[in-house]
């Protein structure tokens, strides 16, 4: 089957974010991640060693769209003729850090996902943290899965399964890493966390440190995911945004068959106890 791990492998490459105090959440990025911060047309542009993040003035705070980069223009055509094949509308997008060319397309409950060719982001230094996966909840867990493996070609890397036998959470990948996108199944249909992944445990020793004196107390970890295998900790933005920092994600081969996991804390934490959604 074509995927976009064989077709046209995607990564994550920024966000754009909706806040009501941008300029708030801009000094957070900046401060914390070591992020450049320049004005542009929309907003705040946060810019940081192999991670981004667009920040729009808005009445209400969470994800515009999430942006995932294609090696070149070629590859973008093939998504993009897959998703037209498919009967999914492919609206030009305009965004800084993308070449023209660039389109976003709507899920079926209106979530917004990018794709482009980046325009390259200048060095800069900084604690290493690359922008990795984003993860939403939805009250529609089937359909929208179907959406992004049948439509655009995700694949599915592990599935968590309740007692009744339904799925409640799904990570899908786009490239050879374990997940660049997860939906857990909820009661809300609400933006979960994004990821930056580390080179190694010390990072991750070395973000909390840095959390901890900026006294951003960890909400969730650190623990192991099962899915994935990858150590991890959360805190929060000022806006309440999740953001998960990990270390060690597996990466999964074209032909791997999707796992299977049993719905409970020590799948989502092996080392104790995890945050349920619900
Ligand atoms: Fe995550």
């Amino acid at each position: 089957m074509m995927t976009m791990q064989t077709e046209s492998p995607a990564q994550l490459d920024h966000l754009c974010v909706e806040s009501t105090q941008p300029a708030v959440l801009a000094r957070f990025y900046r401060d914390l991640l070591d992020c450049d911060e320049s004005v542009v047309e929309q907003g705040f542009l946060m810019r940081g060693p192999r991670r981004a993040v667009l920040i729009r003035p808005a009445p209400t705070c969470g994800l515009a769209y999430a942006a995932y980069r294609l090696r070149d223009g070629n590859d973008l055509e093939k998504l993009r003729s897959r998703a037209t094949a498919h009967g999914v509308a492919c609206e030009p997008l305009h965004d800084p850090l993308f070449e023209q060319g660039a389109f976003a397309v709507a899920d079926p409950q209106g979530r917004r996902t990018a794709f482009g060719v980046s325009c390259g982001t200048p060095a800069r230094r900084g604690a290493p943290a690359r922008l990795q996966h984003t993860v939403y909840q939805t009250t529609e867990l089937e359909q929208i899965v179907r959406f992004y493996v049948e439509k655009l070609g995700f694949s599915i890397s592990d599935e968590v399964v309740s007692e009744s036998g339904g799925a409640s959470v799904v990570f899908m990948r786009s490239d050879d890493e374990h997940h660049s996108l997860a939906f857990f199944k909820g009661s809300r249909n609400e933006w979960d966390h994004h990821c930056y992944e580390t080179n190694e445990w010390n990072d991750i020793r070395d973000w909390g440190d840095r959390f901890a004196a900026a006294q951003i107390p960890i909400f969730f970890g650190p623990g192991r995911h099962g899915p994935g295998n990858n150590l991890f900790f959360m805190v929060t933005d000022p806006d309440g945004n999740r953001l998960e920092f990990s270390a060690e994600l597996q990466s999964v081969s074209a032909d791997a068959a999707p796992g299977v996991w049993p719905e409970g804390e020590r799948t989502l934490n092996s080392w104790g106890r995890a945050w349920m959604r619900s």
